[in-house]
C-alpha cells in the first residue's frame, strides 16, 4: 500500500459518516485542494466527496488572499450540494464543526471569528473559504474549504507569527491529522444534517463567536465600519451599532477588535 492509500484508509477506518469522506481523495502536495475538488465537483462526483493534501503550494485564502499550507498544516476540501436556502449556513457549519473537533481532539477551547475564523487566544488557528457554483436558481455544488494550522511552529513562518498560532503550539504536544479530520468530518456532516432539518445552528455558532458585544472595525473593500458587534443575523449578516446608534448589516467584510 502506498504512503497516500495508508492515510486514506486510516481516516475512513475511523468515520462514521453516511457520505461525507466515503469518497477521499489524499495528496501528498497540490497547488490548492479548492480546485482539485473543484475539477472533481465539475466531473459530478458524489456529495461528501472530500479531497485533502499533506501541503499546497498555491493555497487559497478569502477575499483573493493566499493561505500558508506548509508540512503539519491540515488542508481540505468538501464537495456538498445543500438547498440554496441552506447555503448561508455552511459557513456556521463548517466553523463550528472546526471548533468542536478542537475541543475533543486537542483539549482546546477555539472561538469563531466573524464571519469564519477560528481563533485560539486571539491568534487564528483555522481559515474557511467557501465557493459554490449556482445554476438557475438551485446549487450545483459547493466546496468548503479548511485549513488548519495542526504541527508546526508559526514562529518560522514571520508573515503569521503575529497574528496565527498552531494545535500543537497551544496544546504542547502533537495532535493527530488523521484524527483531527476524521473528528472534523463527522462534526461537518452532523451539523450539516441538523441544519437540513431546521435545526437552529445560527445560535451555537454565535454563542461561540468572540466577536460579539466588542467594539469593532470592519473593512469593507475601500469602506470602513466601526461600531459595537451587536449579533448574527440568522443569513449570517453581522450586525454592527455604530457610535450614531444606527445599525449596519455586514455582508462580507474583513473584522479586527478595536476594544473588548
Ligand atoms: C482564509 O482564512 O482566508 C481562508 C483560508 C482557507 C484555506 C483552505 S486550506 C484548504 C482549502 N484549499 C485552499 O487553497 N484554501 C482552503
Amino acid at each position: 500500500m502506498s504512503d497516500c492509500q495508508d492515510i486514506t484508509a486510516s481516516i475512513q477506518s475511523r468515520l462514521n459518516t453516511r457520505f461525507v469522506g466515503r469518497k477521499l481523495h489524499y495528496y501528498p502536495q497540490l497547488p490548492t485542494t479548492m480546485e482539485a475538488a473543484r475539477e472533481l465537483a465539475d466531473k459530478g462526483t458524489a456529495e461528501g466527496t472530500v479531497v485533502i493534501a499533506g501541503t499546497q503550494t498555491a493555497g487559497k485564502g478569502r477575499i483573493g488572499r493566499s493561505w500558508l499550507s506548509p508540512e503539519g498544516s491540515l488542508a481540505m476540501s468538501i464537495i456538498l450540494k445543500p438547498p440554496l436556502k441552506n447555503l448561508p449556513q455552511l459557513v456556521m457549519i463548517a466553523s463550528l464543526a472546526v471548533v468542536r473537533a478542537i475541543k475533543q481532539v486537542a483539549g482546546l477551547e477555539a472561538h469563531i471569528k466573524w464571519p469564519n475564523d477560528v481563533m485560539i487566544k486571539g491568534k487564528k488557528v483555522c481559515g474557511i473559504l467557501i465557493e459554490n457554483e449556482v445554476r438557475g436558481g438551485s446549487i450545483n455544488f459547493a466546496i468548503i474549504g479548511i485549513g488548519v494550522n495542526v504541527n508546526f511552529n508559526t514562529l518560522d513562518f514571520p508573515e503569521i507569527t503575529d497574528i496565527a498560532t498552531s494545535l500543537s503550539h497551544e496544546a504542547g504536544t502533537e495532535i493527530s491529522h488523521i484524527v483531527l479530520a476524521g473528528t472534523l468530518l463527522e462534526e461537518l456532516e452532523r451539523l450539516y444534517l441538523e441544519a437540513q432539518a431546521g435545526a437552529p445552528v445560527h445560535k451555537e455558532w454565535q454563542e461561540n463567536m468572540e466577536t460579539l458585544g466588542k467594539q469593532i472595525k470592519v473593512n469593507i473593500g475601500k469602506t470602513v465600519e466601526k461600531g459595537k458587534a451587536e449579533t448574527v443575523a440568522e443569513n449570517g449578516n453581522l450586525l454592527l451599532r455604530r457610535a450614531d446608534g444606527s445599525l449596519a448589516e455586514i455582508v462580507v467584510g474583513d473584522v479586527s477588535v478595536i476594544k473588548d
